[in-house]
Parts: C-alpha cells; sequence; structure tokens
C-alpha cells in the first residue's frame, strides 16, 4: 500500500513539473515573462538623475556584461575609462565650459545629463569594425545595467564638444587611452529620477524579403 501511495505521489510531481515547463516554454517563446525581453521593453534613456553613487561592485558587474559582448575576432577594440567621482567630474565640466564660452556653461555643462558616473568610450580604428564592437558593448552596459535597477543614456554631445577644441583635447589625453585608440561615445549611468515614455519605433523599416 504504502508502494503505491509513493508511485502516485512520484507520478503526480512529474506531472506537475511538466507541465510547468511546457508553460514556461510557451511564456518564453511569447516573451510574457521572458527577464531579458521585459529588459529591452523597459530600458529608456534617462536623463535625471538621483545624485547618488553607483557601488563599484554594481559598475564590476556592468562592465563585465559589457566586455562580454559579441566582438569582431574577439579583439576587443574598445576600452573604457570610468569617472565615478563628482570632484572629477566636476573638474572636467569646468574644462569643458572654458573650451566653450560661446555657449551658456549650464547648457554645456548639461551634455553629461548630470549622470554621476560617465563611461567614456574610445575604439580602435585599425580595426574597421571597432564602432559596432563599441556599439554592442555600449549595449549590453545599459542592458545589465537596467536589469540592476540602474538607469543609463548614451552621449554622443560630449565627444563633440571634448574633440576638435584646443582646451579639451588635454583632457582626452588624460583619460589614458592607449596609444591611436579614438574617443567615441560617453555612457552616463545612475538612478534615475524620471520614468520616460517609450518613444515611438518605425516597425516599416523592417521587412522580410519573401522573393528575390
Ligand atoms: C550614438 C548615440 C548618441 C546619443 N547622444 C545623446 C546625447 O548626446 N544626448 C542625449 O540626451 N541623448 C543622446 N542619445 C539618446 C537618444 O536620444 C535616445 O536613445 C533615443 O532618443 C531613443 O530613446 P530611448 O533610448 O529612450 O529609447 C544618444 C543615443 C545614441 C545611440
Amino acid at each position: 500500500m504504502k508502494r503505491i501511495i509513493l508511485l502516485i505521489f512520484v507520478a503526480g510531481l512529474y506531472l506537475t513539473l511538466a507541465a510547468a515547463c511546457t508553460q514556461t516554454a510557451q511564456q518564453t517563446q511569447t516573451g510574457d515573462t521572458n527577464a531579458v525581453i521585459e529588459t529591452i521593453m523597459a530600458r529608456r534613456s534617462i536623463r535625471k538623475y538621483k545624485q547618488i553613487p553607483v557601488s563599484r561592485d554594481t559598475l564590476d558587474l556592468i562592465m563585465k556584461c559589457g566586455i562580454n559582448a559579441p566582438n569582431g575576432q574577439n579583439r576587443q577594440s574598445w576600452e573604457v575609462r570610468i569617472i565615478d567621482d563628482p570632484a572629477v567630474m566636476n573638474e572636467l565640466k569646468e574644462a569643458i565650459a572654458k573650451g566653450h564660452p560661446d555657449m551658456p556653461a549650464n547648457a554645456v555643462k548639461g551634455c553629461f545629463r548630470d549622470a554621476p558616473v560617465v563611461l567614456f568610450i574610445a575604439r580602435d580604428p585599425s580595426y574597421p569594425f571597432s564602432a559596432y564592437d563599441c556599439g554592442l558593448l555600449s549595449e549590453n552596459i545599459m542592458l545589465s545595467a537596467w536589469s540592476l535597477g540602474v538607469g543609463s543614456i548614451c552621449l554622443g554631445m560630449p565627444v563633440r564638444m571634448m574633440t576638435d577644441n584646443d582646451v579639451c583635447k588635454p583632457y582626452i589625453e588624460k583619460l589614458g587611452f592607449s596609444e591611436g585608440y579614438e574617443f567615441c561615445l560617453c555612457i552616463g549611468l545612475g538612478y534615475a529620477d524620471e520614468a520616460p515614455e517609450a518613444k515611438p519605433r518605425n516597425a516599416e523599416k523592417v521587412k522580410y524579403i519573401d522573393k528575390l
């Protein structure tokens, strides 16, 4: 009798587990409860940040995800410099403002959107696909950050403001990228102080080719 009860219990457990697995597989396919898809769809560019630090443990994990991005021939044709010290960041903002006396200082300093952490990314221009490598690194950084509750923004403006400017150029050198590397993008990171809506996307830009 005990054996029969045990058999019924094991069979019941098996059926319950099998049903749960099938349900999970179906949900994964539709993306209903897929954590990666949820993170991708929930990420937005953050332009207002709480002025609180992001721990270096969290930044290390985000960067670990960043450098695990796919990249051409595994050349890892990127370099990243991180500023998370407000005093260092302010010094850089002052320099950028000095380099652009024709523009309102606040607007110039605002090019970093007041993110408490700023990543400076450089690419190896000797590798033709390095810009893509840096883009993929950046997306891994921003998605992993969001999955950890850290907001982000891609920033092209600081690159424009710092390159080809005699006051700012020495500051790019101070970031200490390897010889020949080209500063190409910034990413701001920090805890979001806003929750922007998604901007519309044009699905018409994606088409299947069924016949040539
Ligand atoms: C290469 C690149 C450069 C960007 N530069 C800036 C920038 O300098 N300042 C800014 O506020 N947003 C910048 N953005 C953010 C875009 O405006 C934003 O990603 C886009 O409007 C879509 O919004 P979403 O990220 O919330 O989906 C940049 C994005 C990319 C990919």
